[in-house]
Formats: C-alpha cells, structure tokens, sequence
C-alpha cells in the first residue's frame, strides 16, 4: 500500500506511469467559469486535471492550465472520447479534436467515456468497444497519450475488451461516493492492477450525501467537514477521487484529507448507506 501524503502523493498505473492521488474535476463547469477555476484550482495544488469532449469546456481548461504558469509536464492531464466518436476512423479524430482544444500534444490518461451497450447496439458493441480501443492503442504507441483507460466499464466489459486488447486498461473511472459504493466492481478493478477513479466523490449536484445525518456525525466525530469525510472514505479505498467545485475555498477544503484517518468500523458504517442518490446509472441500461 503507497502511503499517501497529500493530493499528489503518487500512485504507479500498471504501464508504470505515475498519476497524482487526488485530482480536479471540471463537469458542469461552464467554459466561461472554467479557465480561471482551472487556474485556481492549479494554484491552491492540484496537478491532475479531469476533463472530457462533453464537457464543452476544453479548450477553457487548456487556457486555465497555460495561465496556471505551471510547466505541462508537471501536469497531469485527462480527457475523455465522448459517444458520438466511437469506432476506429472516429476515435482518432476524436483524439486530435481534444488535443487541438487543450492546445497541447499529449494527454497523460485518455479514458472511453462510457462503453458502447447492447442495449443501443446489439451484438456489435463489443466490436465497437475493440475498435475504439485499438485507435487509442495506436495513439498510446505515438506518444499523443502516456496512459489509456476507460470509464463506466464494469468487469464484464473489461473482461469482452481484454479478448482484443493489447495494452490492458490502467484506469476505470466509476462512479463511487457514499451510497454508491460500487464495492464489488472496485474489488475486481484492484485485484486486476486497474486504479479506480471515483467520478461524483460528494454525490454529484443535488445527492442527499452531504446531508445524510450519517455522514454529518461522523463528520463531526473527525471534526471534518462532510465533503472531507467523502473524500477520505474513497481514499481508504484506495479509489482516486475527482472532486469538482468553482469555489476557491472549497477546492482548499477538499485537498486537506491526510490529517485523520477514518476507523474500520466508521468506513464500513459509510459503505453500509443506502442510496443518497446521484447519477447512479447502470452503464448497460443508458441510451446516449
Ligand atoms: N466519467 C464520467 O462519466 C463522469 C461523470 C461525472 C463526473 N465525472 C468527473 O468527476 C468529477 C466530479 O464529479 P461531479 O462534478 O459530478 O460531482 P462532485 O465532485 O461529487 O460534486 C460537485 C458538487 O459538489 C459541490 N462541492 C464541491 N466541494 C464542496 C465542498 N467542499 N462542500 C460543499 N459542496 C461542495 C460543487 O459545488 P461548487 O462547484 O459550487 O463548489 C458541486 O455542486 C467531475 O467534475 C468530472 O471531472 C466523470
């Protein structure tokens, strides 16, 4: 177990590439605020920045990281290939299209931002999936992407991609906060070497999570703020989490999380809620 520090204590993906412990999130964030909270959010010390082609804010966060002043090698940044670019031919376009937003000639993690589903796609989406992934894999061997992985894949997904793959994925981005456990995926994704991210760490907009009388005790306990205990749940976990917040003093608040440790009995007691609500979506279930 690394022994983590501070948000950018480092964990070592399974191609050898190391990823800061706690990174910033950007969905929801408008391109006009997303500059200067990139710039904030660099300047209170995030090094790991979360973005993706949906989130319409790229090219603003790539701004956010120049105005940052900090050199992008120091950075570690990631984007995600959205629906509408799935497939070989598209994926690459996909790819070029983000790093020409950021304004940069890398990605440090390129994720698959939901997996292609029956559902939608019947007996071809694991085809789509493997061609995907096969542009991605190129990219990764030309140095445009230091480290691949995927988002919202459950095992059974992993495991279809893995009958194609060559490079394994170094990353799967779930959603976990309290009351969303994800217990069982993030076992597997760990005894795989597969470092979990957590998206929606706090419950995402509008979950109860924070004002779950649960959480809030325990809060107190700790004499931490709910956000904090969220954050330090997933980290015991050894899940990565992605807060997001514009607010300069609450991107402060959810960096100072290695100052207490929460008991056994306490994490199991938080992984124990029921559901708070969230996005909580069931990847083989979702239409878009
Ligand atoms: N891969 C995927 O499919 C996927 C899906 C969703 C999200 N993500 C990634 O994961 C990141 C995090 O998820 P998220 O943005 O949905 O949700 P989140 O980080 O769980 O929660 C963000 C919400 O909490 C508020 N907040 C932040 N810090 C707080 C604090 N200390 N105290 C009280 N409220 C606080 C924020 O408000 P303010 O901003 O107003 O402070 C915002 O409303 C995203 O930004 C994105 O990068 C990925």
């Amino acid at each position: 177990m690394v022994e983590l520090k501070n948000i950018n204590s480092l964990y070592h993906l399974n191609n050898g590439v190391t990823i800061p412990c706690v990174g910033y999130g950007t969905f929801r964030t408008p391109a006009d605020v997303a500059e200067q909270a990139v710039a904030d959010a660099i300047d209170v010390g995030y090094r790991l920045i979360d973005t993706a082609a949906v989130y319409g804010n790229e090219e603003a966060v790539g701004r956010g990281i120049k105005d940052s002043g900090i050199n992008r090698h120091r950075l570690f940044v990631t984007s995600k290939l959205w629906n509408d670019h799935r497939g070989y031919d598209k994926a690459k376009q996909a790819l070029d299209e983000t790093l020409e937003r950021l304004q940069m000639d890398y990605l440090d993690l390129y994720l698959i931002h939901w997996p292609a589903n029956e559902k939608q796609f019947g007996a071809r989406a694991a085809e789509i999936n493997a061609e995907t992934w096969r542009a991605m894999e190129e990219a990764y061997h030309e140095g445009k992407i230091r480290a691949l992985g995927v988002s919202n894949f459950m095992p059974h997904h992993i495991i279809e991609l893995m009958k194609t793959a060559e490079v394994a994925p170094a990353v799967d981005q779930i959603e976990v906060h309290p009351g969303w456990p994800h217990v069982e995926e993030v076992k597997y994704l760990q005894a795989h070497n597969i470092l979990v991210e957590g998206w929606a760490p706090l419950g995402g907009q509008g979950a109860e999570v924070m004002t779950n009388p649960t959480i809030l005790q325990l809060a107190e306990k700790y004499d931490k703020t709910p956000a904090q205990l969220c954050l330090r749940w997933l980290i015991q976990r050894g899940v990565l989490p992605l807060p997001k917040s514009v607010h300069k003093e609450r991107m402060v608040q959810n960096t100072q999380l290695f100052d207490f440790e929460i008991s056994d009995e306490d994490m199991q007691k938080i992984t124990a809620l029921p559901n708070l609500g969230g996005q909580c979506a069931d990847p083989d279930a979702v239409d878009f």
